[in-house]
């Protein structure tokens, strides 16, 4: 079997998502080669060739528009095809569509022993687990973006309020990335304290869960229903994601896989804190969370499995 170049990145649909993710990967200079892949190639070329011309302002990179054949010995396939929310749509209203691209495009862009197949379309906790079955791959090796996207909105809301910098919140949003996610207020820490009680400390007032806990849930609505898309903070997630696997940095992110056995959840995919390094997904840790926040994630894991059981999954 092939084997896998440790600085490969492949993205797979060369939309919104997978163009602003391969500006930030070229940007950032993780990568030594990038290949773009699209059921349009000539999206996929253009967006290569515009790319590529930033050679001189960027460390050195091969960025260039490929085939599924090119994506088999990526150390990092990044998959972004498929459909988005139109205004007024759940993410789980895309299930259908992109299952359906996912089952047909699949199995001809894997091949490589070592590859890890990270998930972003939507909905993805339902289309890891598609992905899971359909490649046969490992679970730490096929996870999903799930809800480091949420959780960084989730510290966004609370540094506004606490006026502390984002990267000093430690929060986190688990289960669906969409509608039944869970906001762990209970191990929401700034300054080694949690926030409720940092707001005491510095004198300001108390954090409105309901109100964070609406923007938080909301964001991509609220994004969708005036721009029609969202693509910036994700694209940022994908590669907070791809450096801790290329850089081996044993990351904690509340990336989306299979969950089988914690807090009585079996067999689903949804988001937990996991430890990311080279090998991919460590396993999900089952952090002491409220009662109610336990029995949101079951719920939440209901949610998903019910989508599951429409499609056969
Ligand atoms: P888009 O419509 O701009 O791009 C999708 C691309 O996929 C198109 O270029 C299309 O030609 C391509 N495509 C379709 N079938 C393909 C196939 N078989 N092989 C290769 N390429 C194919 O959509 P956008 O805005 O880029 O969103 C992509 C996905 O990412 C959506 O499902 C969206 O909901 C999801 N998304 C997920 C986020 C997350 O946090 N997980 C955040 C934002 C978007
Ligand atoms: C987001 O949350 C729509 O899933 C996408 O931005």
């Amino acid at each position: 079997m092939q084997k896998t170049d440790e600085r490969k990145i492949a993205i797979v649909g060369v939309g919104l998502v997978g163009a602003t993710t391969a500006f930030t990967l070229a940007v950032s200079g993780l990568a030594s080669e990038l290949v773009l892949v699209d059921v349009n190639s000539a999206k996929a070329e253009g967006e290569a060739m515009d790319l590529a011309h930033a050679a001189a302002f960027i460390k050195p990179i091969n960025i260039y528009a490929g085939t599924y054949e090119d994506c088999k010995d990526a150390a990092i396939i990044i998959y972004t095809a498929g459909a988005g929310q139109k205004p007024g749509e759940t993410r789980i209203d895309l299930l259908q569509k992109n299952y359906g691209i996912l089952k047909e495009s699949l199995p001809k862009l894997l091949g490589a022993e070592g590859s890890i197949l990270l998930i972003v379309s939507n909905p993805v906790d339902i289309l890891t687990y598609a992905a899971l079955k359909i490649s046969g791959l490992a679970p730490e090796r096929v996870f999903g973006s799930g809800t480091v996207l949420d959780s960084s909105r989730f510290r966004h809301s609370l540094s506004r309020h606490c006026r502390i910098a984002p990267r000093n919140i430690h929060a986190y949003v688990v289960g669906e990335h969409g509608d039944s996610e869970v906001l762990l207020w209970s191990l929401a820490y700034t300054a080694g304290t949690d926030i409720d009680q940092y707001c005491k400390l510095a004198g300001i007032p108390a954090v409105n869960h309901q109100e964070v806990d609406k923007q938080v849930r909301n964001a991509g609505y609220e994004i969708i229903s005036r721009k029609g898309a969202t693509y910036y903070a994700i694209s940022l997630a994908v590669k907070r994601i791809c450096e801790s696997i290329i850089r081996d940095e044993n990351t904690i992110l509340s990336v989306s896989g299979l969950i089988d056995g914690i807090y009585g959840i079996r067999d689903c995919c949804l988001s937990l804190p996991s430890v990311i390094s080279s090998q991919g997904r460590g396993r999900p840790l089952e952090l002491p969370l409220a009662p109610g926040e336990e029995e949101a994630l079951v719920k939440s894991s209901q949610v998903l499995k019910s989508a599951m059981r429409e499609i056969g999954l």
